[in-house]
């Protein structure tokens, strides 16, 4: 166990190297089951859930190394197509190698995800979709069981545009046979890169980004070096902790086009932002003042994982604001947190209603789960004295280097063992 001592206060100035997308790492890590050659994935985040992947997939009988920052998936000895409960508590993610372990074995067995605590995250329309290419499923004692003879295109419309889903169907339907379309698909950007890599495999993928996907099966996927894009929740973090914190800094490597939802309340907070070239430079001055309302919704609106973080920043604005949660339905379990050190917010079913205060103080608080975690330690760095944050292995899932990098900003932030 391990937690971060903060001392508030620091405005945060400098450059800040994004790291690769975790959201786009993890399903990646998925596909590279589907072909026997190498695939390497360059500049993996250091991150526990790239990690639990990773033993994942040794687990399966993959040999995957770490070479600095790359991970080398050989899938060639993959053997196996059961993941053990404890391995798939660790990580929700790992429901994304049922498409592929399907298409490459005919059949997959996994333990009911596990995964941050945020709502009921059913896994139905990954199962529908799956049914529909064919795949006869059964739920038994905790565990999902896929068997088919063959994958067969078909056309799937999914209820809601859900991003593992959507990823998942893509991953079985690349070796299927004939045209798959995905409708009602997720748009966000970790799915076009998902399709760039695919077809950098040899798949024959097109659509992504658009709520049409349309995947022509193919013999063969073929092994490649892949750098993954930049993961626009962390710069998101970054830029709203130099929002809270006031300065000036540099999300280098983030392109702003895929977090303008974000950019664009920032600004209506009193934020001056330059985005440009993979390039977004915040700069905070004068006060903050509230936006009256965010709703979070599926891609291109404004993203559930910087739901938190963005509400820890209402907190500290002039005036009030309703931030509304229409994704997953317990993701305000940070705000009795957040009341400890001042804030002034009531959660009443999907609706946090947030009057601002003038700052934050110094409290031992809990991070619940990884984007709430982080949104505390937003709060504590832009508090007056002391806090502690507490259980920050939830941070570790999402976030490389965390400290060193608000450190190298100005922060002061230690981690140290409990
Ligand atoms: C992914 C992201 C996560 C992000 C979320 C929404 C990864 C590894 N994780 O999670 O960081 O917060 O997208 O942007 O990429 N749903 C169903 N049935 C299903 C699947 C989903 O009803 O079978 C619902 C969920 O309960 C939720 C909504 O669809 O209300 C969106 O979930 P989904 O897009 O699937 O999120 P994840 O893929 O789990």
């Amino acid at each position: 166990m391990e937690k971060y001592i903060i001392n508030g206060g620091n405005k945060l100035y400098g450059g800040v190297k994004i790291q690769t997308a975790k959201n786009s790492v993890l399903p990646i890590l998925a596909a590279a089951v589907l072909t026997d050659e190498k695939v390497r994935i360059l500049n993996a985040p250091h991150i526990t859930d790239v990690k639990n992947m990773v033993k994942i997939l040794n687990c399966l009988g993959c040999k995957s190394v770490y070479e600095g920052d790359d991970i080398i998936i050989d899938s060639s000895s993959a053997d196996c197509f059961e993941i053990p409960r404890a391995l798939a508590h660790e990580l929700r993610s790992s429901v994304f190698l049922l498409g592929p372990l399907t298409a490459r074995f005919g059949k997959a067995k996994i333990a009911y995800p596990g995964g941050c605590d945020i709502g009921l995250r059913p896994v139905d329309l990954h199962l529908s979709g799956l049914k529909r290419l064919g795949v006869k499923i059964r739920e038994n004692n905790g565990y999902i069981e896929c068997e088919c003879d063959k994958l067969v295109g078909n056309e799937i419309m999914l209820d809601c545009p859900s991003v593992g889903a959507t990823e998942n169907i893509m991953l079985a339907a690349v070796k299927a046979e004939g045209e798959t379309v995905i409708k009602n698909a997720a748009r966000e950007p970790e799915i076009e890169d998902l399709q760039k890599f695919l077809n950098c495999a040899g798949c024959k993928v097109r659509g992504a980004g658009s709520g049409t996907i349309v995947v022509e099966g193919v013999k063969k996927i073929s092994g490649v070096t892949f750098q993954p894009m930049a993961d626009r929740i962390e710069a998101g973090t970054f830029l709203i902790a130099a929002a809270m914190c006031g300065g000036e800094i540099t999300a280098l490597g983030a392109s702003g086009e895929n977090i303008s939802s974000l950019l664009h309340k920032l600004r209506e907070n009193g934020c001056k932002i330059y985005a440009k070239n993979d390039k977004i430079i915040l700069k905070r001055e004068g006060g903050l003042v509230s936006v009256k309302s965010i709703e979070t919704q599926p891609y291109p609106g404004f993203p559930t994982d910087l739901q938190a973080q963005m509400t820890a920043l209402c907190c500290i604005c002039r005036g009030q604001s309703i931030v509304t949660e229409n994704l997953f339905e317990t993701r305000f379990k940070y705000a009795p947190e957040l009341r400890k050190m001042g804030a002034d917010i009531t959660v009443v079913d999907r609706n946090a209603f947030v009057r601002g205060c003038e700052k934050f103080n110094g409290a031992t608080i809990v991070a619940c789960d990884l984007r709430g975690g982080a949104a505390l330690v937003l709060a504590a760095l832009a508090a007056e004295g002391k806090s502690e944050v507490l259980d920050i292995s939830h941070i570790d899932r999402g976030y490389g280097m965390f400290e060193y990098k608000l450190r190298a900003l100005g922060a002061d932030i230690v981690r140290v063992a409990v």
